[in-house]
């Protein structure tokens, strides 16, 4: 997303569209997320729409090499509301 539109909600309101599009529409019953540990504005998009980390579920990602920084991903989940 284009630097001057952060800030302003809108990676939330889309995040909770795909969501609400994944659950309705497509009928999923969980939804998962991942982005390397230390992006911090990903990681409050995915607390912001209600997901949860359990770090039993970081990963290493397999396209990266062993020493790169981006390699560390924490994953973040979230059940369909009516389970
Ligand atoms: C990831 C990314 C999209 C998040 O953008 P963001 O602007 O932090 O997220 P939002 O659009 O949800 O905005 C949230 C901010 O707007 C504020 N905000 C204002 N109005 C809001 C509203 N109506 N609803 C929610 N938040 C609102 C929030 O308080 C929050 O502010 P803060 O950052 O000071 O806490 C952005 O950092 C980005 O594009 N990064 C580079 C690419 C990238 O990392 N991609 C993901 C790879 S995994």
């Amino acid at each position: 997303m284009a630097v001057s539109a952060w800030g302003q909600g809108f990676a939330t309101e889309t995040a909770t569209a795909c969501l609400e599009n994944g659950f309705s529409a497509f009928g999923l019953r969980e939804i998962v997320s991942f982005t390397p540990h230390q992006n911090k504005p990903s990681i409050a998009v995915m607390k912001r729409i209600g997901m949860i980390r359990d770090p039993a579920d970081d990963f290493n990602h397999p396209s990266l090499p062993a020493n790169h920084p981006l390699r560390p991903h924490v994953l973040y989940r979230i059940g369909h509301p009516t389970p």
